[in-house]
């Protein structure tokens, strides 16, 4: 997800106007999920400089919208994205490897239309954690959350088309490549192509059925 749902102006307080089609309690807490290598939980403040510290570096960013450029400022996220959730807009999930403490990624979901019949997903970890296996890892544990939890029957992503990693890890993950969105997301002056890739509910779901006994909490 390049163009992050957040942006600085958003913090005020919210009301939730989402109609009540979601039918979880998903919107009070996040649930912990725990896969192989990573646990996803809810954000919390304390995770802001860890995230400034993950998020903030131009191989990381350059390929998404600008994040937060302070640890206050991801403060401000953070409470923002908790509100959203209780909002029943929006889900982000810390990434917390196995061992460790301290959030170094998110995931997040966003709906398209009221009610998560169509959202649009994204992701960043920290460059030390690339090629690690926890991208699949955690991906796998919030396409599910998504599909069955918030009842997305289809999953949006964006990627820019020069952001190999990015494009990579969603074949990885089973996503289908649909098309390309010319000049779609504007970065430092520049507008750049995106490659748009989406997973369905039911395709997600006969994937699972191969792989995800054992992998799904
Ligand atoms: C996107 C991100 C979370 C993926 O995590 P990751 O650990 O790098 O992903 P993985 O290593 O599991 O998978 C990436 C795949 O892309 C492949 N890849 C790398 N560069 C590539 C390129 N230029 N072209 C094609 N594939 C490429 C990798 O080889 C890997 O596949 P493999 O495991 O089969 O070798 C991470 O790179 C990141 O945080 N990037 C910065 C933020 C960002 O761009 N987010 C995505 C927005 S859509």
């Amino acid at each position: 997800m390049e163009k992050m749902p957040y942006q600085p102006d958003m913090d005020r307080p919210m009301t939730a106007t989402t109609t009540a089609t979601v039918t979880s309690d998903w919107r009070n807490a996040l649930p912990v999920r725990m896969g192989k290598k990573v646990t996803l939980r809810e954000l919390e403040i304390s995770d802001a400089p860890a995230l400034f510290a993950m998020l903030t570096p131009e191989e990381v960013s350059r390929f998404i919208s600008p994040p937060p450029t302070t640890v206050e400022g991801f403060e401000k996220f953070i409470t923002w994205a908790r509100a959203e959730r209780a909002a029943g807009r929006y889900a982000c999930f810390a990434v917390v490897p196995h061992g460790m403490s301290t959030a170094v990624g998110l995931f997040q979901v966003r709906q398209l239309e009221a009610g998560f019949a169509t959202a649009e997903w994204g992701f960043a970890l920290g460059s030390a954690f690339w090629g690690t296996g926890m991208f699949i890892d955690g991906g796998q544990l919030v396409v599910d959350f998504a599909v069955e939890t918030l009842n997305v029957g289809r999953l949006e992503a964006r990627a820019c088309v020069a952001n190999g990693r990015g494009n990579g890890a969603l074949r990885k993950l089973g996503a289908v490549q649909e098309g390309v969105l010319r000049r779609s997301f504007l970065k430092n002056g520049q507008f750049l192509d995106q490659m748009l890739w989406s997973i369905l509910a039911e395709e997600w779901r006969q994937a699972k059925a191969v792989w995800g006994q054992g992998v799904i909490h």
